[in-house]
């Protein structure tokens, strides 16, 4: 059967990586044989400025009824200050589709070792379970002159789910590790996550966990990344653990997510629309192909389509083409291009 992927090409530098990641999905569909039927929407920036909202109905009815979403990345400048906001479709499509677990790999590449901020990289690997629609980010947020407050609730089941998720998640793995991450010396949210943890543990007792503050974990990351294997933590802390996180591989331009819960998987770089370098066809493509090879793995079980991608990426970069942000000078046309070609067909 024909899948259907809703593509969201968004703001910045979204089009020319989707663009990318298309291609070598088509590459690789080829090869094994995987049916599928594209159908781009408006989102973000972009809707906004044809539409007036950065998530038309249309757009949220499409992703709904389809089988899987690639999302490029939204944000614009212009919109600083604006009451309405490209972020704001992004929110909303997460809770809209009930799209609790953001998974987010970190890989380290031998080739780019040499980028690392840190001196011992070896035998860093470890996916971080980003709770994706609850906390601080949907609670009630009020701006007034002097004064402003945001409200950060967690739910018993919003929590539950979503460490459940990350137990499984690390039974899959061979350490079968879990890290959960709060601030319980000083939120009520945390203690409720702490406590939430300790009892969804019973249920795994294959997997071995600990909890650690989130301010020692953003220190445990550059000094210590070895130790973790799964990390699980709420909205806004995962939101910033994980770029730092993946500054450890030596750029944002590689890391890729999936995000899982009721409705259709979303599949999206981690990072942005990286404005300062839109528009000259020189952003690093490999965050949107390596979501591509999350869709084929997670959306379609076609391990074979994922593998092909990830050997790709590996063969592209240890061939030395390398885009701006890993210190080189190849567009990302080159390196889409280069020996993608070559690994896919
Ligand atoms: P960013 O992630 O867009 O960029 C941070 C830095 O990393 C920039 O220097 C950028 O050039 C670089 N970078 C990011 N992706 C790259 C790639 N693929 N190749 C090469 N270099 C890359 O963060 P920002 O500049 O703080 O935010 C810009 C806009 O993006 C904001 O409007 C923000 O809200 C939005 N944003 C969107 C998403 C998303 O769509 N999921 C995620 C993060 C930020
Ligand atoms: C991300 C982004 C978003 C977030 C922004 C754009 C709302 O930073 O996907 O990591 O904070 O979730
Ligand atoms: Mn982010």
């Amino acid at each position: 059967m024909t899948k259907k992927i809703v593509t969201l090409s968004g703001d910045g530098i979204g089009p020319e990586i989707i663009n990318a990641g298309l291609q070598v999905l088509s590459a690789v569909a080829e090869k094994i044989g995987f049916d599928y039927e594209l159908d781009a929407k408006d989102f973000g920036g972009a809707a906004i400025d044809k539409f007036g909202v950065p998530l038309p109905d249309e757009t949220l009815e499409a992703a709904r009824n389809a089988d899987a979403i690639l999302h490029a990345a939204i944000g614009d400048p212009k919109f600083d200050g604006a009451e309405i906001r490209p972020e704001q479709g992004l929110l909303k499509i997460r809770k809209e589709l009930g799209l609790f677990a953001n998974v987010r790999p970190l890989k380290i590449y031998e080739p780019l070792k040499h980028l690392s901020p840190i001196k011992n990289v070896e035998n860093v690997d470890f996916v971080t379970i980003r709770e994706l629609t609850g906390g601080v980010y949907f609670g009630e947020h009020t701006l007034e002159a002097d004064k402003a407050r945001d409200i950060n609730d967690y739910t018993r089941i919003e929590i539950e789910r979503v460490v459940r998720f990350a137990f499984e998640t690390a039974q899959k793995r061979p350490r079968k590790q879990v890290t959960s991450v709060d601030k319980q010396n000083v939120l009520a949210t945390s203690k409720l996550w702490r406590k939430t943890v300790d009892e969804v543990a019973k249920d795994y007792p294959d997997v071995t966990y600990e909890h650690q503050l989130v301010d020692s974990c953003a220190m445990l990351l550059i000094t210590n990344p070895q130790k973790f294997d799964v990390i699980v933590t709420e909205n806004l802390f995962g939101d910033i653990l994980t770029d730092e996180a993946s500054s450890l591989a030596g750029t944002l331009g590689c890391s890729a997510s999936s995000s899982h819960g009721a409705g259709t998987a979303f599949y999206e770089p981690i990072h942005g629309s990286a404005p300062d370098i839109a528009g000259k066809g020189i952003a690093n493509p490999v965050s949107m192909i390596l979501s591509v090879a999350m869709m084929l793995r997670e959306s379609f079980e076609l391990e074979n389509g994922a593998v092909l991608i990830e050997r790709a990426v590996e063969k592209t970069l240890a061939d030395g083409i390398f885009t701006q942000d890993l210190g080189g000078s190849a567009t990302t046309d080159e390196m889409d291009k280069g020996d993608f070609g070559a690994v896919v067909k």
